[in-house]
């Protein structure tokens, strides 16, 4: 019997024990650093000569593993098997599939420290971040077992006298799975099982920051009884191989989440029928965000702080969710961003091995130097008031950073930096501070402080996010609990963890037959 789906409890970290349990975990994943990888294609590991080389971003010097890298070819091979495998993995039971993912979530749940030590190691998550990963990997396995379960019964139609009538979900055929790597467990997990329970096949190309994890979890897959061939592993490069497998006309689906470029290029490709294909191409893309949080006068300023610096400087500001831009009303601006500033001071930035460290490294080099192009930026467009600078050299750190008196309009206050930088905005009244809030081409998360109900209702109907949150945090929705995914240039609005979102995977039949 399938018990009732719960969320997966958080680590507390207070507990000796537990602190003691992750240290082990760290300590057994720097053993197996270094270590080299092969793709898979329906199950058979391939040794590529190119390589992707993962590195801890917080210890530049220390390979996390070097990874087999695909080309053309390979990504060719990868379809075949995927396209091969869905004629059996579609005939097996919606039941039997799910039972892999419950059984998926039950060896997570066992090895759950050993997996975030390897997204502190290569991903640069903070302990706190990386057992919320895991945590949330696991809740993805669970809960989209469940919903395929419901999915496959029977479903309600209304009912003609002389006729036998019935309607059912299929699966579509081969999809191509392009995660980001600032969720590299649980983005990746969720979109690979939500695909592969619906009885889809898969390529699965990881993002090439996080490919070792991507490899653990297939591992993990493999455990659980996923026959090969469902899922195949083929990291590379997003340009050669990625475009590659958009456009093969076998491709049915495609499932993305990562930036606003990548995902409307992805569309564009994707939107364009190839010779000998047969179906429209159906896309997912889940992108980025520019997420507000409008702090009214009426407000309780102690709570919208600490939530503030959460929002904004949890995982560096590396969340689609990231609060990035402060909208305080003029009668408590001042305070609110000297009371920010203040605890943002004290975040130690630092190698997330130490389990204080709050704030870690950013992923590479290439988002470090475009995150201090944007600090240039902002030196122009605002006041800077905070950071504004590089941290240790043996990472890629950059100090925790405040702008203040950002124009609406300032390119930091419209484009996602994706990093630990924060605009403070300021706004005259509520109304003010809603039409800047909704002033930007994204609509992924937003948050309200405010005691005025009236404001929370105004919110409630006009703050144009997909996911708005009152009174707390911006970030860390919870599976089954706040479906998640956005407005307008934030993407599709497939709402993961939601009842929903595996209809993005299936086509639904009427079979109709006169008695
Ligand atoms: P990205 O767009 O650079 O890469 C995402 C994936 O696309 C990677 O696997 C990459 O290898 C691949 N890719 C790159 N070029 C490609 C191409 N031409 N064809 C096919 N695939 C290609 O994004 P990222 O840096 O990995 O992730 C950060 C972005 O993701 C941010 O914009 C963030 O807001 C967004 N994000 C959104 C959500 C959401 O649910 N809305 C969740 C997490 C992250
Ligand atoms: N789902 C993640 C969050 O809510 C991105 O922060």
């Amino acid at each position: 019997m399938v018990i009732e789906f719960k969320p997966e409890p958080f680590t507390n970290f207070k507990d000796e024990q537990n602190e003691t349990d992750f240290q082990q975990a760290l300590d057994k994943v720097e053993e197996e650093l270094g270590q080299t990888y092969p793709l898979i294609i329906k199950g058979k590991k391939i040794t590529t000569e190119e390589k992707i080389v993962s590195i801890n971003p917080s210890r530049t010097d220390q390979v996390v593993g070097v990874v087999s890298k695909a080309d053309q070819t390979l990504a060719e091979q990868a379809i075949q098997a995927a396209a091969e495998t869905f004629a059996e993995w579609r005939r097996v039971p919606a039941e039997a599939r799910a039972r892999i993912l419950f059984k998926t979530a039950a060896i997570l749940r066992r090895r759950k420290h050993e997996f975030s030590a390897w997204l502190v190691k290569e991903a640069g998550k903070s302990w706190v971040e990386a057992d919320a990963d895991t945590a949330e990997a696991i809740d993805f396995l669970e809960y989209y077992g469940r919903q395929m379960i419901r999915l496959s019964e029977p479903q309600m139609l209304t009912g003609l006298p002389e006729e036998d009538n019935e309607v059912f979900y299929i699966p579509m055929g081969v999809g191509i799975i392009i995660p980001p790597w600032n969720f590299p467990l649980a983005i990746m997990c969720g979109m690979t099982a939500s695909s592969i329970v619906c009885g889809n096949t898969v390529v699965l190309k990881p993002a090439s920051a996080t490919p070792v994890i991507a490899y653990k979890f297939y591992e993990v897959l493999k455990e659980a009884g996923l026959p090969d061939g469902v899922v195949n592993y083929l990291p590379g490069s997003g340009g050669e191989v990625g475009d590659f497998l958009v456009e093969h006309p076998q491709t049915r689906f495609i499932s993305f989440t990562g930036s606003k470029d990548v995902g409307l290029r992805i569309n564009e490709l994707a939107a364009k029928r190839s010779p000998e294909q047969r179906w429209i191409k159906r896309v997912v893309a889940e992108m980025g965000g520019k997420n507000s949080i409008i702090v009214d006068k009426e407000a309780d300023l102690d709570i919208a702080v600490t939530n503030i610096v959460n929002s904004a400087f949890g995982f560096c500001g590396q969340k689609c969710s990231a609060g990035s831009r402060a909208i305080v009303l003029e009668e408590v601006y001042d305070e609110v961003l000297n009371l920010v500033v203040e605890k943002t001071k004290h975040l130690k930035v630092d190698d997330v091995s130490d389990p204080q460290v709050f704030t870690g490294p950013v992923i590479d080099e290439s988002a470090m130097n475009k995150i201090l192009a944007y600090i240039e930026i902002g030196k122009q467009e605002g006041r800077l008031v905070l950071g504004g600078n590089k941290g240790p050299d043996y990472g890629y750190y950059i100090e925790p950073t405040i702008f203040a008196d950002v124009d609406p309009k300032a390119r930091i206050a419209q484009e996602e930096i994706f990093g630990p930088v924060l605009a403070f905005i300021k706004a005259k009244d509520f109304d003010q501070a809603l039409a800047i809030a909704n002033d930007t081409e994204y609509g992924l998360t937003g948050g309200v402080f405010s005691r005025n109900r009236f404001n929370l209702e105004k919110a409630r109907e006009e703050f144009h996010v997909g996911n708005l949150y009152f009174n707390r945090k911006c970030t860390g929705a919870i599976v089954g609990v706040h479906p998640f995914g956005g407005f307008d240039m934030s993407g599709t609005n497939a709402k993961t963890g939601d009842p929903d979102y595996l209809l993005n995977f299936l086509l639904k039949k009427a079979v109709s037959e006169v008695m």
